[in-house]
């Protein structure tokens, strides 16, 4: 089964949609609280990332028979470095986001820990993507 949902750039009234969608979609389907839990946490700080640090763009999600897999792809402006991105406490929000209490730089090291698969591709000015599995 696949669902996509589209992220808009700095749009906080929609923020946090895909996540509670997916969520219901997950309890539907009589999936594991535990698991959902992970899947939840993992695809709010996806989403925000792409609200907050890029021009725009999706998430997919695939329920397959023993895994969950979430793409998170974007518009770019794409990670320069993404080891550095990936340091708990990195960030490069803005004040104003930091106020909406944003910009910990907790979202990356946190998706990392709700997976069992994770990996980030990135090219500078063009794309992030995240692709992340969790084990069913
Ligand atoms: N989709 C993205 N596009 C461009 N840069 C990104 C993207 N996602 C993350 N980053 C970069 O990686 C940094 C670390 O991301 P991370 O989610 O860990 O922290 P944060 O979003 O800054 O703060 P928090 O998630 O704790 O609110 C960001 O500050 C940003 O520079
Ligand atoms: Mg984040």
């Amino acid at each position: 089964m696949k669902f996509e949902y589209t992220i808009s750039n700095l749009d906080f009234s929609t923020a946090g949609e895909a996540s509670s969608n997916i969520k219901k979609v997950l309890k539907l389907l009589g999936i594991d609280s535990k698991i959902i839990r992970r899947a939840s946490i993992a695809i709010y700080e996806a989403e925000i990332n792409i609200a907050i640090h890029s021009y725009g763009g999706k998430i997919i999600l695939y329920v397959q028979e023993n895994s969950i897999k979430i793409i998170a792809l974007d518009k770019g402006p794409g990670i320069n470095n993404i080891d550095l991105a990936m340091k708990e406490g990195f960030s490069t929000a803005t004040h104003e986001i930091r106020e909406m209490g944003f910009g910990a730089g907790m979202g990356l090291p946190n998706i990392k820990k709700c997976s069992d698969e994770f990996s980030i591709t990135s090219e500078s000015g063009k794309y992030t993507r995240l692709e992340i599995a969790i084990n069913i």
